[in-house]
């Protein structure tokens, strides 16, 4: 039965529901964050949701944290707001990742001011965006924002995780957590991703599309840059989680007022709680790399496509061929 679970698509997806929808109480929490003094650590996304819960559970453990968002008086409030509760204070770190130019404007400027980067906290995500909406360079906007724009700012900040893996006197590998979700199993597609449907074109428009399908492709995309990029990358430790089904602003897209509604009342967990999985990936002592994190702070198992290596061929392929012009040659 077990076997039969894990698989196949759909009931593994039904099975990783259970488990994760229903997490046991976290047995890792805040506390065991270990001190994190002299590590300089990104957030994206954290203007609000489980991104600031993350930046403040780091701020309280001594890290030096920049505060990634696209909305500069949003990101200063937000400063402020964890200099009044913790006591430190955090450095914006102003990027859209809906537009390649702003990522490597971003990455460029954190460059310049910093030699070493101990994690990075690929966060930032959109959900179930209308099919319409398209980024700065005409993609999918959630494919954008949530993947590729993440898999560009990880391999432009390369030299600064890299460094710090050289050079930390914990002897220890710089970290990415990409946080995907546990929606990378719900959607029916064979391979995993439709990349003809991530960039506008006549078959993007003549296509019926599902925005929660092109959600689910980028939750995909999380893990599967995850695997590419620890390859890529030998000095630095990449890892993917489902931080849990929380109430955050992610749901300002869905236009079901039940479904919300009835996930409110009963299935959604406080933001608080969201940012444990990735802070367990991002800080706890052990190497972390290649693990699919899950709620709360548990090992889980990815989505059988993830691992599949057609697709991490072609992910990898597609997204060397589109961001040609913004990738260090
Ligand atoms: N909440 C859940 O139930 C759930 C479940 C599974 C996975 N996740 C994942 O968790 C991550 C965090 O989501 P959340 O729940 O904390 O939602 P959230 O409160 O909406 O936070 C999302 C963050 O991403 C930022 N963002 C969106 N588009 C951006 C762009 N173009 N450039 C830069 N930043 C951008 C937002 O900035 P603004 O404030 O400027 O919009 C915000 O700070 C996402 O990757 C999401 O897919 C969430």
């Amino acid at each position: 039965m077990l076997d039969w679970i894990l698989s196949s698509t759909l009931p593994r997806g039904l099975f990783n529901l259970y488990t994760q929808t229903f997490p046991p109480s976290p047995t890792w929490t805040d506390a065991d964050i270990p001190d994190l003094t002299d590590k300089t650590i990104i957030v994206t996304g954290a203007s609000s949701g489980i991104g600031k819960d993350t930046a403040r559970a780091l701020l309280h453990h001594n890290a030096d944290v920049y505060i990634g968002g696209r909305n500069k008086s949003k990101i200063e409030s937000v400063i402020d707001e964890l200099r009044n509760e913790t006591g430190k204070t955090a450095q914006p770190f102003l990027v859209d990742l809906s537009d390649f130019d702003s990522v490597n404007n971003a990455a460029h400027e954190f460059l310049h001011k910093e030699t070493q980067l101990a994690a990075l906290f690929c966060n930032a995500g959109i959900m179930a965006a209308p099919v319409e909406l398209l980024s700065k360079q005409g993609y999918d906007i959630q494919f954008q924002t949530n993947v590729m724009s993440h898999y560009l700012l990880a391999t432009l900040l390369h030299p600064a995780l890299d460094n710090y893996s050289k050079n930390n006197y914990r002897n220890e590998k710089a970290r990415v957590v990409h946080t995907s979700s546990a929606m990378q199993s719900f959607f029916i597609h064979e391979t995993g991703i439709d990349f003809h449907l991530l960039k506008d074109g006549h078959l993007r428009r003549s296509t019926n599309i599902n925005t929660w399908d092109l959600y689910g492709y980028s939750k995909i995309g999380n893990t599967v840059i995850s695997n590419i990029l620890n390859k890529q990358q030998v000095n630095v430790s990449h890892s993917s989680c489902h931080p849990g089904i929380l109430q955050t602003e992610l749901w300002r897209h869905t236009r079901i007022p039940g479904w919300k509604a009835f996930f409110s009342s009963f299935i959604l967990y406080p933001s608080s709680l969201g940012s444990l999985t990735q802070l367990y990936l991002g800080t706890v002592e052990k190497d972390t790399e290649g693990l699919y994190g899950i709620p709360w702070a548990r090992h889980g198992i990815a989505d059988k496509r993830t691992s599949d290596p057609s697709l991490n061929k072609d992910l990898e392929e597609w997204l060397q061929t589109e961001l040609a012009g913004y990738l260090p040659q």
